[in-house]
């Protein structure tokens, strides 16, 4: 499974990518917001940036609900960097603009997707990327791992080519049970993957091999 970063915060991407375990970076124009970012120049030059640091696939969002305004942007937004892939909601214009992206070499992540039957109309119409948002999904008393382990299985039985990109991850354990379900891809903020480093017993362990290191030093 591949670890996303899901920020546009360049210090997070920074400590993530120096772990060694980053494979790419989502972001959404609530992130973009979050850090400041304002204006079309400085949400571009900002991407152009992140798309400098890691080494992987960028998601950048459309800002438009329009076949016509989200292939034109989405265009623009390609047209910043070799890594950039367009991130699309799904509805209607979107499902359109997906195809019309694809078919002229632009990947897509299709964003916003709470169910089997999107992800599968998304696959349909040939994004690189589903973002099932798992989060969300718990938040409002369903089960967003579930929805992982439907897809994987629809795709794979299907044959379908779209990678499972779990998105809205809040937690260490929504990580490992989508490892577990078998999605391609996981974005999460800094700090679910940082809570995976952690264990009390590691904690304990280190303690006292340090303690005894001192005794044959
Ligand atoms: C996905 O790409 C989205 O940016 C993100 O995962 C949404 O997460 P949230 O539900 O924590 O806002």
């Amino acid at each position: 499974m591949k670890f996303f970063i899901d920020t546009a915060s360049l210090a997070q991407i920074k400590e993530a990518n120096e772990l060694g375990i980053l494979d790419g970076v989502t972001t959404n124009p609530s992130l973009m917001a979050k850090e400041g970012i304002k204006g079309k120049d400085a949400v571009f030059n900002h991407y152009k940036t992140i798309c400098e640091m890691v080494n992987g696939d960028v998601s950048a969002e459309v800002t438009t609900v329009t076949f016509n305004e989200m292939i034109e942007e989405g265009k623009k937004l390609r047209a910043i960097h070799p890594n950039i892939v367009v991130k699309i909601p799904m509805i209607k214009d979107g499902v359109k603009a997906i195809r019309w992206l694809t078919e002229h070499d632009i990947p897509v992540n299709c964003t916003l997707c709470f169910s089997a039957g999107q992800a599968i109309l998304a696959a349909k119409a040939g994004a690189k990327y589903i973002s099932p948002f798992i989060g969300r999904i718990d938040d409002s008393g369903w089960d967003g791992v579930q929805l992982i382990e439907q897809i994987v299985k629809i795709y794979k039985v299907q044959g379908f080519k779209t990678k499972v990109l779990a998105a809205s991850i809040r937690n260490p354990n929504h990580i490992v049970q989508c490892a577990e379900a078998g999605a391609d891809v996981c974005t999460c903020p800094l700090e679910p993957i940082l809570g995976l480093l952690k264990h009390p017993l590691t904690d304990i362990g280190l303690a006292k091999f340090m303690e005894d290191a001192k005794k044959s030093a």
